[in-house]
């Protein structure tokens, strides 16, 4: 079994490597590639994997190439977790934003579009080639913003696209965790976009507990986002938003923190991650250990500021771990080996939110087997998050439609009818703004 890993030179593979090193059924990955546009991430990033084989049995092996077509033959699966523009792009998107007094956060608001609107013509460019010179792979799309990118891919390789994201996952165990049940035998009932999701139930032995949760503040107010929203939100709201909805909730707060803050997010992991991979340059170096530490602290600083106007204090232990690569774990392992299984991933509505046409990727529990990823159907969504998923959706298909034609005035209306984004006139110089920080912006005239 090959797996090709786009953007193999990423800080993040060796944790999908480690994944795959505990995995030792029958039918598993024996085989993976790393591609990169930079060799020199693209050994630093061997070097780690090298010392982690170096513990194991049988390791799958390891190649990396800045070859992309080389890299996608034969591929059974293709994991993409690129990022375009780099962190230094990341870095610009907050930048531009925030001197615009909104948020450039590079998944939600105006640098999730500005974001989105230099990935997508990459991320249509990869389906493109995948659905020629691998038309049987799977495609794990982690490239964010996952939802908005994995339309885009989708629309060449329809479901063989699947997106995924941490987020949903960690908040369900989270929740069942403080409900004293095991978060593996919890059915949650989550549904939205990609980091614009609700829980609206948690069912344990068949019955529902999340009303026990809403109903119990010192519960509610004991973990992760109870600490982030506050009870009386969650209480008012009757459910428990994805982590990523702060920044909707209390926007005026965070976005007065990210321009108070010492170094934006992306500032901080391009300094942190360039250090890292400066320190890989010397060959004597242990890069397993220095890769652990600058992880950890990756990890702890994880949305400090949303967490410091909240009062919410550091990270619980628990939650340092993401987990993502378990989520691409489970899904490789049920797709490949038909070992049925049920994630929240990001897949085509086929009619799951009947407010949604069919070919909108939205986020919610699949089941998973040798066939792909097939929704489950839901409740739907109450009239505020239906309303805001209405709202981000249409901006998401301006974002596709800009990228598509090249067409400005397209995006300058995806920035302005974003609920984030409060005036036309903010979008024009976000427009403007954008276009002068990234070269990979100049396909919009
Ligand atoms: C969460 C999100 C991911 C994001 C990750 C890292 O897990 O779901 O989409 O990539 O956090 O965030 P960071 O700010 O550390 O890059
Ligand atoms: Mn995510």
């Amino acid at each position: 079994m090959k797996l090709t890993i786009l953007g193999g030179g990423g800080f993040r593979v060796p944790l999908v490597y480690g994944a795959l090193l505990g995995d030792r059924g029958e039918g598993r990955v024996t085989e993976v590639v790393l591609h990169d546009l930079d060799a020199g991430r693209l050994s630093a990033v061997t070097r780690v994997l090298a010392e982690q084989a170096a513990q194991a049995v049988d390791a799958p092996t390891v190649t990396a190439t800045t070859d992309l077509d080389e890299a996608l033959r034969g591929a059974d699966f293709v994991f993409s977790a690129i990022r375009v523009g780099g962190l230094e792009g990341r870095a610009n998107d907050e930048r531009v934003a925030l001197a615009e007094g909104v948020l450039g956060q590079e998944t939600v608001g105006a640098g999730g579009i500005a974001y989105g609107l230099r990935t997508v013509p990459v991320a249509v460019d990869i389906a493109q080639r995948v659905a020629r010179l691998a038309p049987d792979a799977w495609v794990i799309n982690f490239t964010n913003p996952a939802g908005l990118v994995t339309e885009a891919m989708s629309r060449h390789l329809g479901d063989r696209v699947i997106g995924i994201c941490d987020s949903p996952v960690g908040l369900g165990r989270r929740i069942a965790r403080v409900l004293g049940g095991n978060p593996k035998e919890a059915w949650i009932d989550y549904v939205g976009l990609n980091h614009l999701g609700w829980v609206r139930g948690l069912h344990i032995a068949g019955r529902d507990e999340l009303p026990r949760l809403l109903a119990d503040p010192d519960l509610l107010g004991s973990f992760e986002e109870g600490k982030l929203f506050g009870v009386d939100w969650l209480q008012s709201l009757g459910a428990i938003p994805n982590e990523y909805l702060h920044y909707y909730y209390f926007n005026r707060e965070a976005v007065r923190a990210y321009q108070q803050a010492e170094k934006t997010r992306g500032a901080f992991l391009r300094d942190q991650q360039a250090h890292f991979y400066e320190e890989m340059r010397d060959p004597d170096a242990h890069a397993l250990a220095a890769w652990d530490r600058t992880r950890a602290e990756r990890e702890a600083t994880y949305m400090a500021e949303n967490r410091e106007t909240a009062g919410a204090g550091e990270r619980d232990a628990d939650d340092l771990s993401g987990g993502y690569e378990k989520v691409a774990l489970a899904l490789m392992r049920a797709i490949a080996r038909d070992e049925r299984t049920t994630l929240i991933l990001n897949v085509r509505n086929q009619g799951t939110l009947s407010v949604l046409d069919t070919d909108a990727v939205i986020e919610v529990p699949c089941l998973v087997d040798a066939n792909g990823a097939h929704p489950v159907s839901v409740a739907p969504l109450p009239d505020h998050a239906t309303g805001l998923v209405c709202a981000v959706k249409a901006v998401e298909r301006e974002v596709l439609s800009a990228a598509e034609s090249g067409s400005r005035t397209t995006a300058v209306k995806a920035f302005a009818l974003h609920p984030l984004v409060d005036s036309v006139n903010v979008a024009r110089r976000l427009v403007e703004g954008y276009k002068a920080a990234h070269p990979g912006l100049a396909y919009l005239k």
